[in-house]
């Protein structure tokens, strides 16, 4: 996709396609609406005269001045109120625009920002926010379709604006919000292939590619690895899977003298049965989205080796199936953690904690100055939040508050959850250092402490089960993948460095 800023006004290309915000009460004379010709502004005068159009969240509508005005169309997006307007509003009205552009098979399409004094919004952060929300509503996975219903031919995007002292910012938005937003969909195309088309392999293969084609450092290692490393429980949950396991290394700013590293860690589950401990089969299909922390950190990754922060970054990645067999993993088998601890597994389903503790052992060595991890690790996550928040637990306030801040800026809810003695209690086994479930209540809270057994540095976990793929579509995100926890990720670092 080609992106460009005009400094300017739209109205007079002939044949365009204009998306506008407007808010309610717009006075189209206000100066931040210089952008517009001024036979443009007369026309919008009248259509808004009509009061059809109210500039509410989610309506759009699309008008065809023809013969009144050069331009062939023009999309109104409602952005509501201009004092409560946040990214997020700009994203969902963007998403909805591009949608209407992409319906109607259009190439190119200009899309205006209004000027500073119209709302609180800063230039580039509008400029951020309207580049997201228009690639990520355009997004979809076709990978598998031999035929396409509406194939998008949207090819190039022009931001305008009418004020040059802005230029710099909204240049800087718009190549984030690019940067961010192609972060998201290696996420979504990650998460959204099938189990038969992404095995822990093929993770690892498109990680080494993305790593070669961005300057980071990759390093996969295979079974015998895995097993020399100490990592006992990737392997006890690989046992049942005919798909050797990976674990995936990436690393940013290795040649950067400053030490502290933040590592991040995604849960990589190409698919999960839940093994032995088998589940239902209605739903099964949606444990492909079971590696979506690793589409995270991987499009987080991407977008990082694009924006040059200048601290470390390090994405660790334990990737593996979760299946049954006679081989597998059992209800009471006792394994043993890359941090030497023992564990008891009760339930051979919450594998993604076995997974995770190597992975937080491993991230030891890089003396973190913080991890997080994301991961689709508990129904009971998603009973507490819905789809709305990702649970968030930690040990951290701090760390904690930094991450609430960046979601919040990144459109990214999530949401605290606590971890106390009792979760830690009711994980204590008779048998082992700890097992891996804690029994029907606070599942959520219970894996979260369970994490915790295996950090020994300021850490953040997110339990993405709830947020990670959609059952209903979004304003800017089709049925499947969300690629949650990229801007979230990306938004933290750059802050992190300020
Ligand atoms: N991958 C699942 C969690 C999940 C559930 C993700 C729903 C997305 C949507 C995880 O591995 C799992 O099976 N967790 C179990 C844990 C239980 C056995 C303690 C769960 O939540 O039921
Ligand atoms: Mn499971
Ligand atoms: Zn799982």
């Amino acid at each position: 996709m080609d992106i460009d800023l005009k400094i300017g006004q739209v109205g007079s290309e002939v044949n365009s396609t204009i998306i506008i915000g407007l808010f309610k009460d717009t006075d189209l004379d206000n100066p931040g609406y210089s952008f517009l010709t001024s036979e443009l502004r007369e026309y919008l005068k009248g259509i808004l005269a009509l009061d059809d159009f109210k500039a509410g969240n989610d309506e759009v509508v699309t008008l065809y001045p023809q013969g009144l005005l050069p331009i062939s169309r023009i999309i109104l997006i409602g952005l509501g109120e201009s004092e409560t307007l946040n990214t997020e509003v700009i994203r969902c009205a963007s998403g909805l625009a591009i949608k209407e552009v992409i319906k109607n098979g259009i190439m190119e399409v200009w899309a205006a920002i209004p000027g500073t004094g119209l709302s609180c919004i800063e230039p580039q952060d509008y400029a951020q926010a309207s580049i997201e929300g228009m690639l990520l509503g355009g997004y979809s996975y076709e990978l598998y379709k031999t035929t396409s219903e509406v194939k998008s031919k949207l090819k190039r995007i022009t931001l305008v604006s009418g004020e040059k002292l802005h230029s710099d910012g909204i240049l800087k938005g718009l190549q984030l919000g690019q940067i961010t937003a192609e972060g998201t969909m290696t996420a979504r195309d990650l998460s959204n292939a099938p189990g038969n088309g992404m095995p822990p392999q093929m993770l690892a293969a498109v990680a080494r590619k993305m790593a070669a084609g961005n300057g980071l450092k990759c390093k996969i290692l295979a079974r015998g690895e895995i097993e020399k490393e100490g990592m006992g429980a990737l392997i006890a949950v690989n046992a049942g899977s005919a798909e050797p396991p990976r674990f995936i290394i990436l690393e940013y700013g290795d040649d950067l003298d400053r030490g502290d590293a933040i590592v991040i860690v995604g849960k990589g589950i190409t698919f999960d049965s839940g093994g032995i401990s088998i589940k239902p089969s209605g739903g099964m299909e949606e444990m492909k989205h079971d590696m979506s922390g690793a589409a995270a950190v991987i499009g987080a990754m991407q977008a990082i080796s694009q924006l040059k922060p200048s601290i470390r970054v390090v994405g660790l990645i334990p990737a593996t199936e979760n299946l049954p067999d006679g081989k597998a993993l059992k209800p009471g088998d006792i394994i043993t953690a890359l941090a030497g601890k023992t564990i008891e597994v009760i339930n051979t389903d919450a594998e993604g904690r076995l997974v995770l503790a190597d992975a937080l052992g491993y991230a030891k060595r890089y003396e973190p100055a913080a991890v997080i991890d994301l991961a689709t690790l508990t129904g009971a996550c998603v009973i507490a939040l819905g789809n709305m928040a990702s649970g968030m637990m930690g040990n951290n306030k701090p760390l904690q508050d930094r991450v609430q801040k960046a979601s919040e800026v990144a459109g990214e809810r999530v949401w605290p959850l606590p971890i106390w003695k009792e979760h830690h209690d009711q994980i204590k086994s008779n048998v082992a250092d700890v097992k891996n479930t804690g029994g029907r209540w606070g599942g959520a809270l219970t894996a979260g402490a369970f994490l915790e057994k295996f950090v020994s540095y300021p850490w953040v976990h997110l339990d993405i089960a709830g947020t990670a793929y959609t059952e209903s579509k979004q304003a800017y995100c089709p049925i499947g993948a969300t690629g949650v926890g990229v801007r979230l990720l990306v938004e933290l670092i750059r802050r992190w460095e300020k």
